[in-house]
């Protein structure tokens, strides 16, 4: 019989990150493409573009910060791929072009394809916030023009948008994580195929989703972690 598990994957700290990182992007989207649209620049809209960039500065050295001091998922380690990602990454991969039809592969906390896409990301955003703080007092930066960074960076972080919320959609849909519920509440769901009841403690441990944890590379555990 098959057992469920819902487990914290996601720190309250990482997840805090996500959704005001989320919103404030969202919004300079939009601000960003109207003003580019716009025959003259209405002053309103940059405004609203600044106040968007004031919460999306914290939220992404928070999560810079995590990605280097904090611990367990929340650290880059959790990204990055190694043998056993690959295989899954593409996995996910054959889900994608077989239309659903493929399997989708299990995973603990960043998904093995998107890990990757996710550090490429935040370095976008850190030339985004850079262009964007200096487009206007220095235009160009040595030979670089800055406008046009921050247009290649809207055009790059507006696609990875459009791509990974229909992805985490995809994702939800043909798993059984709970994807979205969990960048929310913190905890994903397991369904694990063969319960193995230990002798000496009683619990029910699982050998895959043993295995989903030791992708976790990062060895560093936080003090009140029981195992
Ligand atoms: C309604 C919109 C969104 C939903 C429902 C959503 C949902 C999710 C989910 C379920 C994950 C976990 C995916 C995984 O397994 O790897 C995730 C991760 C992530 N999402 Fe979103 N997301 C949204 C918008 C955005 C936006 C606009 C951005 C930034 C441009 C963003 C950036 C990220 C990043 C960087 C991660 C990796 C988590 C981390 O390490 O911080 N998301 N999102
Ligand atoms: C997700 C992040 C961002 C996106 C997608 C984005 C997108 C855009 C776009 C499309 C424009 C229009 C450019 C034009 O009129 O030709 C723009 C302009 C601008 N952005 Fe951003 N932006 C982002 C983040 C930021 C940040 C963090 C700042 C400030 C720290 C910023 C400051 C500005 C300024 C000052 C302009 C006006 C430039 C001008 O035409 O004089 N942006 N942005």
């Amino acid at each position: 019989m098959n057992e469920i598990q819902r487990i914290p994957v996601w720190s309250r700290a990482l997840r805090i990150a996500h959704w005001v990182m989320a919103v404030a992007v969202v919004v300079l989207i939009a601000t960003g493409w109207r003003m580019e649209s716009e025959p003259l620049p209405a002053s309103t809209l940059l405004d609203d573009h600044f106040l968007a960039a004031a919460f999306l500065i914290p939220a992404i050295l928070l999560r810079i910060y995590l990605l280097f001091f904090g611990t367990d998922t929340d650290h880059i380690s959790d990204c990055e791929p190694d043998g056993n990602r690959l295989r899954s990454a593409a996995a996910v991969l054959k889900y994608y072009f077989s239309l659903g039809r493929s399997p989708l592969p299990n995973w603990y906390a960043h998904n093995p394809l998107w890990g990757p896409v996710y550090l490429l990301l935040f370095l976008f955003l850190l030339m985004q916030i850079i262009s964007g703080a200096f487009q206007q007092s220095h235009p160009y930066l040595g030979m670089v023009n800055l406008h046009d960074i921050h247009i290649i960076g809207a055009y790059v972080i507006t696609g990875f948008t459009v791509v990974h919320v229909v992805a985490v959609f995809l994702h939800d849909l043909g798993g059984s994580g709970s994807d979205i519920s969990a960048m929310i509440n913190g905890h994903r769901i397991f369904v694990l195929k063969k319960p193995v009841t230990t002798q000496q403690s009683g619990d029910t441990q699982s050998v895959s989703l043993d295995a989903l944890k030791r992708s976790l590379k990062n060895k560093k555990k936080h003090s009140n972690d029981g195992g």
